[in-house]
């Protein structure tokens, strides 16, 4: 069972659901639990968690009151191409986070760097009975107002908004922002694929031509390749030093 504390408030907002927590384990694992009475598109949000989750069983740090932890409870009915949720998510927080003036990069296959360090990471889970999937569970953690002796204390580069642009961040500004934009295109993505967005996501990378590693979790080796291109699925399509292509379709990217 997810530690819950004080339930804040679950309000609507232009027909989305929010259920908004002072305190959870993790919004992920609440979608996950509480998934069956969870109306799609409902958004839960939390303002700490206890025990956050990234990718690869890390630690999502989530003590700071003022970054966004949030979690979209999705049940579409068309889920051919639900898994492209999850960097369409990514462009969807690059746009928000340029209407700050300043220029995120996308690290495929979602996480968003400002300068080369990670502001923004995405955990998408999906739900399944039996082998069929039901839809998903999209969290997601933006560092939007942390300080710097937090900041350093991760064991990777990371930063937060209000360190690169010296202001403030308005938390629920951000959050409106970022779930209008989500919204815009939502069942747009969902017809089309990732072709829909494809140009906006390429828009955002830097590492393609160069030498990058692919690690398939943590401790594990690392494979050396040039990143050439990304495919009409998001896949990375790579060159092993071999020269022949290859394509990833999961793992964790180190430039
Ligand atoms: C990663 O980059 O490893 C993904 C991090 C995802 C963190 C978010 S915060 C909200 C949601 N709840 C969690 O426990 N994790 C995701």
């Amino acid at each position: 069972m997810p530690v819950m504390t004080k339930r804040v408030m679950s309000y609507c907002l232009e027909n989305m659901q929010i259920k908004n927590f002072k305190t959870i384990s993790s919004t992920n694992t609440y979608a996950l639990e509480h998934f069956d009475v969870l109306d799609d598109f409902c958004v839960v949000i939390a303002d700490i968690q206890t025990a956050g989750r990234g990718r690869f069983d890390r630690t999502w740090v989530s003590h700071e009151e003022n970054n966004i932890y949030l979690s979209f409870v999705l049940k579409p009915e068309n889920k051919k191409y639900i898994t492209n949720l999850t960097q369409y998510l990514s462009v969807v927080t690059a746009r928000t986070i340029e209407s700050y003036d300043v220029s995120p990069q996308i690290k495929w296959p979602n996480d968003v760097l400002i300068n080369g360090k990670k502001v923004c990471g995405i955990l998408c889970e999906s739900k399944l009975k039996y082998s069929n999937i039901l839809g998903v569970v999209l969290g997601i953690g933006v560092n939007l107002n942390m300080k710097q002796e937090t900041i350093d204390s991760i064991d990777r580069p990371a930063t937060a908004l209000n360190l690169e642009t010296g202001k403030i961040i308005n938390k629920k500004e951000f959050l409106s922002k970022l779930l209008n934009e989500f919204e815009k295109d939502y069942h747009k993505v969902l017809e089309q694929g990732f072709g829909f967005f494809k140009t906006d996501y390429l828009k955002r990378i830097d590492f393609l031509g160069k030498k990058v590693y692919i690690q398939q979790r943590d401790g594990a080796q690392k494979e050396e390749y040039i990143a050439k291109d990304i495919d009409e699925n998001g896949n990375l399509i790579v060159l092993t030093t071999e020269n022949t292509e290859k394509t990833i379709l999961s793992g964790d990217l180190i430039l």
